[in-house]
This record gives C-alpha cells, sequence and structure tokens, in this order.
C-alpha cells in the first residue's frame, strides 16, 4: 500500500503530459468509425430490402413507404386498465414469444423475412422489447414496444417526440407491427397484438399507444377492432430519413 502512494505524483505528471489534441483526435475518429459503421449497416439494410421488394414485386411499396407527402396518420391509445383480452386466441400452432436481446444479436433466430432479423439484430437497445409470433422455430410477425423506464432506462425513440407521446411508468409505446407477407390476410394481426395486451397487463401496464397510417387499410382495422382510441390526426411528409408531420385540427 505504501509503496503505491508514489503513484499518485507520477499520474499527476503524466495527465499534465498528456497530449488533448491526440486524445480528442482519437475520440473523433471513434465518432467517425461508428458513423462508417452505422452507414454500412444502413446500407446492407437497404440492399436487402431492395432485393426483397424486387422478389415480390413490391418495389413500388417500398418507395412509398420511404418517399411520401400530407399522407394521414392516426395517434391511437388503449386503456389497459378497464380492458379484459381474452387468453390463448392464436391459432395452435402458433406461438407468441418475447424474444431475448441476445439471441437476437448473435444471430440465432430464424426470420421468415430476412431484412425482418437484420434490422431487429442492428436496432435492438436497452428499453425495447421485441415481441413475436413463431411458427415452426421460425419469426413470421412481430411488433416492437418502447418501455419509457422499463429497463431502468428512458429510450430515446424519435416518433415519441415527433408524436408528443409522453409514456409515464407502466406505459408502453407499441410501433412496427409486422407479420411476414406470406401469412397477411390470415387474421393473425389482431391475436398477436392481444396476446402482448395480456402479457403487459399480467405485468401491470396500464396504458398502450401507437398510431396508424390511414391508407394502411390492414393496420387502421387492426387498430379498430381491438378497440383503440384515437387520439390525434396529424400529416405526415417523408423523404427517406427526412420526416416532418403537422397536428390536424
Ligand atoms: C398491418 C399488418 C400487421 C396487418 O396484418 P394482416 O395479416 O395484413 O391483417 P389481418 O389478416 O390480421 O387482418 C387485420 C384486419 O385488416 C383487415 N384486412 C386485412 N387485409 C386487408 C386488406 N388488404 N384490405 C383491407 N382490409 C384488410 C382484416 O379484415 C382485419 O380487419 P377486421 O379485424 O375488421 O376483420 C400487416 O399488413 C403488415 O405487416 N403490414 C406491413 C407493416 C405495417 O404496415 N405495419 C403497420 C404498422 S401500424
Amino acid at each position: 500500500m505504501v509503496q503505491g502512494l508514489p503513484i499518485i505524483p507520477s499520474v499527476a505528471k503524466r495527465l499534465r503530459n498528456t497530449n488533448f489534441r491526440k486524445i480528442k483526435a482519437l475520440f473523433s475518429s471513434m465518432l467517425l468509425k461508428d458513423q462508417f459503421e452505422r452507414f454500412v449497416k444502413l446500407s446492407l439494410l437497404a440492399f436487402q430490402l431492395v432485393y426483397e421488394a424486387i422478389l415480390d414485386g413490391k418495389l413500388k411499396d417500398l418507395f412509398h413507404r420511404q418517399m411520401f407527402r400530407h399522407r394521414l396518420l392516426t395517434q391511437v391509445e388503449i386503456d389497459l386498465a378497464t380492458l379484459t383480452p381474452p387468453k390463448n386466441i392464436l391459432p395452435s400452432d402458433f406461438h407468441f414469444v418475447e424474444l431475448i436481446p441476445d439471441e437476437i444479436i448473435k444471430g440465432k433466430l430464424s426470420f421468415a423475412v430476412k431484412s425482418r432479423g437484420f434490422k431487429l439484430k442492428h436496432s435492438i437497445k436497452r428499453g425495447l422489447r421485441i415481441f413475436a409470433l413463431i411458427k415452426d422455430f421460425v419469426v413470421v410477425g412481430d411488433l416492437w414496444c418502447v418501455m419509457q423506464y422499463g429497463a431502468g432506462v428512458a429510450i430515446n425513440n424519435p416518433d415519441l417526440d415527433m408524436l408528443g407521446i409522453h409514456c409515464k411508468d407502466r406505459e408502453a409505446y407499441i410501433y412496427d407491427v409486422f407479420i411476414d407477407p406470406s401469412y397477411r390476410g390470415k387474421n393473425l394481426a389482431v391475436p398477436l397484438q392481444i396476446s402482448l395486451q395480456s402479457k403487459l397487463k399480467s405485468e401491470g401496464y396500464r396504458k398502450l399507444y401507437s398510431y396508424y397510417y390511414n391508407d394502411n387499410l390492414p393496420a387502421m382495422r387492426m387498430h379498430r377492432t381491438l378497440k383503440y382510441k384515437e387520439i390525434k390526426k396529424f400529416r405526415a411528409s417523408r423523404f427517406f430519413f427526412y420526416k416532418k408531420i403537422e397536428e390536424v385540427i
């Protein structure tokens, strides 16, 4: 212990001699590296999405999702406290599970739509919970939940600021509901959402927020069947990463 004491002046000397410019350069190169990695990941995801859209003959739909003007958007919410979601309403060969972030990151899960697994792998962060519909060990549908304080951290989701949603404790924001195109139109979306409501209610959650575009008929019907309350309407415009919304009064 006594021998360790001279370390203190030597640390102070080293600090004095430290070239802070070098440290700054190191940090900015790390920042650039992060941005470069993000750029590479986004480009790979974009290629995968375009490839899948070409295979499905849905390239026009893909561009329509990335570029639009003044699309009507409805913000909705549902009160879980007064709701009694029915149990086990999924067809028997489908299972509702919560995905484990570590398994997603390590690529241990099989996704029917590859770009979906890719997107999840690179978007998962603390506080985000992913629930999925599984058939024959393959993820055929999923939805994402932001629990504002669920994991002890407030995670920053740009949608929340954009829509003016302030999730309090035991409230969650549900987004990006997705069903594999080959399973669409089979009435799986509502049971998937009901399974989620049931799970979150059992954990003490009181309110869920979400939104849909009014021209997305399956999404609008799904929310209406679930009896989500319509709160506000917006006009949304998007050009790839640039998004703008204005409330419709
Ligand atoms: C939105 C989505 C999850 C709905 O799932 P789905 O399998 O297409 O729809 P379902 O078969 O479960 O049906 C849900 C409702 O939409 C209706 N519906 C389904 N396909 C429809 C169509 N092509 N046109 C109009 N209504 C349709 C169903 O009749 C049902 O309504 P009901 O409850 O009044 O009977 C799915 O279409 C999807 O993944 N879309 C791409 C991602 C997306 O847009 N997500 C929405 C985010 S809010």
